[in-house]
């Protein structure tokens, strides 16, 4: 073999969308790629891509045909990542690269939206064969091939090699201000600063990391819809009126690209119809499977993730169509007034703090997830890291993100978000407002599932007692499960035979 034929970085394999962006993304940062996709057109596309870029004569992609041929065109040991989607595909890739000749010391990176179980049972089936890594990829298309956030997890040695190559690709932070140094256009320099790529931990964890940070994702886009609906149906705003103020909050702390991006949504046309493009879209919100894992795992590991989970619901509850359009025509609510200006300014302002405040929760929520599962799994996390990894590149990326790294630069070892004293004096000031809005939207008929559920977390979390004593006091009543008492040290176990009828009819006295 040739050194021009083995002079390829590294190969990849699957260049759909994220994979031809990342792949485009890796020769700007001077990667010499071997790319594969079972879709010709695949390859074509990217190399016609390739083709109006570069400005070398140099090629920075190489087609390959097999798997086969990729490998052979690669420099030892062999560095391959994979863009495909997750389930099947990829444990048919990685057998037929052993087919091919991989070996121990080569690396496979699973870059896509695998299940972390998935990911957990892979490292362990292909030990020995090659060194199976993951990097988990948030930032969508623009996000892949101009910076993304990368959650990577594996073995060490492995990351020893990736981290360059993962610095060099993702987004960047300035690390003075905590701002995205954003590129758009692959014209534009590199951009300098502290890259969004940390090493979460061993196998499995870096996906759960990615699961929660869409788990999220649904949160943050859930509760935006809500904001945008109790503007609509409660103060009779358009489209276009609520993207001016989407844009207006977007200045202030609620600053996000899903707060952009929505903004931007809601003043789009419809060319045929000219009415704005929102009110043309079906209403029945899809999902892939992320936010589902994440709200399934919260239930499993008992971490009450219920705006999470909430968002989930709500986007299944969408999806009922059919059944919502016959109960609407039968199910009363209630009449909405009209408001006065005044109103409308005042209540504007109290949406934009439920937004907030129900934001606070949703990433407490999520982080308390990572903390309970890393617990479970015996994976050393840095919480702060994670904060900083999204403060850019990612979908949830947000101003925010540099307070929540904040707090745990102050506490690395925080139980929950909500305890540190910048979230909760922020929380303070603002739920006035947050119950304000939720009141009116309830008065008004207007489902907002996932402020509430924020807010009957909030609540449920800052009492020291909750009626579970009566909920122990049922279950020992009906079952005999047995309760602790306050007065007695815990763990010791109670019984009572509770009412006169059960001890006549056991008789007991
Ligand atoms: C990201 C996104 C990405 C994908 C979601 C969409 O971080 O880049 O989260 O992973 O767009 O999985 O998820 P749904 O189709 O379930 O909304």
């Amino acid at each position: 073999m040739t050194e021009q034929q083995t002079s390829c970085d590294i190969g990849f394999i699957g260049l759909g969308v994220m994979g031809k962006n990342l792949a485009l993304n890796l020769a700007d940062n001077g990667y010499k790629i071997a790319g594969f996709d079972l879709d010709h057109c695949k390859v074509d596309e990217i190399l016609a891509a390739d083709a109006q870029e570069n400005t070398t004569d140099v090629p920075r992609i190489v087609p390959c045909h097999s798997f086969t041929e990729l490998l052979g065109k690669l420099k030892a040991p062999h560095l391959i990542i994979l863009s495909i989607p997750a389930g099947a595909p990829v444990d048919n890739v990685c057998e037929k690269l052993i087919d091919a000749g991989i070996n121990a010391d080569d690396i496979i990176v699973d870059t896509g939206n695998s299940l972390w179980t998935d990911t957990v049972e892979r490292e362990k089936r292909y030990r020995g064969k090659f060194n199976f890594f993951t990097t988990a990829v948030s930032g969508g298309e623009v996000g892949a091939r101009f910076g993304p956030s990368l959650m990577p997890s594996g073995d060490p040695y492995a990351w020893a090699r990736i981290e360059p190559v993962w610095h060099a690709i993702a987004a960047k932070v300035d690390p003075l201000t905590g701002r995205a140094l954003e590129r758009t256009s692959h014209t534009q320099p590199l951009p300098q600063g502290e890259p969004c790529a940390t090493y979460i931990g061993p196998a499995g964890s870096g996906h759960y990391v990615k699961m929660v940070h869409n788990g999220i994702e649904y949160a943050d886009m859930q509760m935006i819809c809500e904001a945008y609906h109790i503007m609509r149906e409660s103060l009779k705003m358009t489209p276009t009126d609520i993207a001016n103020i989407f844009k207006q909050w977007n200045n202030g702390i609620l600053n996000s690209y899903l707060m952009e991006i929505s903004a931007e949504v809601l003043l789009e046309f419809d060319p045929e119809t000219k009415k704005p493009l929102v009110d043309i879209i079906l209403d029945k919100a899809g999902q892939k499977g992320t936010g589902l894992w994440t709200a399934v795992s919260a239930l499993q590991v008992g971490a009450p993730a219920t705006t999470i989970a909430q968002s989930v619901f709500a986007r299944s509850l969408s999806t009922l169509k059919h059944a919502r359009i016959r109960a609407a025509k039968l199910l009363k609510g209630p009449a909405i007034n009209d408001v006065t200006e005044q109103e409308r300014v005042l209540c504007i302002e109290q949406i934009h703090d439920a937004l907030y405040c129900s934001k606070i929760v949703a990433y407490a929520q999520g982080f308390q997830l990572i903390k309970l599962a890393a617990r479970e799994q015996n994976w050393p996390i840095d919480f702060g890291g994670i904060a900083k990894i999204w403060r850019a590149g990612c979908i949830i990326r947000a101003a925010f993100l540099q307070k929540i790294t904040d707090a745990y630069d102050r506490d690395s070892d925080l139980g929950n978000l909500l305890l540190d004293e910048y979230f909760a004096n922020e929380i303070a000031k603002y739920q006035h407002n947050w119950r304000q809005a939720i009141a009116k939207a309830t008065i008004d008929g207007i489902p907002c599932g996932a402020f509430s559920s924020a807010l009957a977390y909030y609540d449920s979390y800052r009492m020291d007692t909750l009626p579970a004593n009566l909920l122990q006091a049922q279950r020992d009543y009906f079952g005999a499960h047995t309760f602790e008492r306050i007065d007695k040290p815990q763990g010791k176990k109670f019984h009572v035979t509770w009412s006169q009828k059960k001890r006549d009819m056991l008789e007991v006295d």
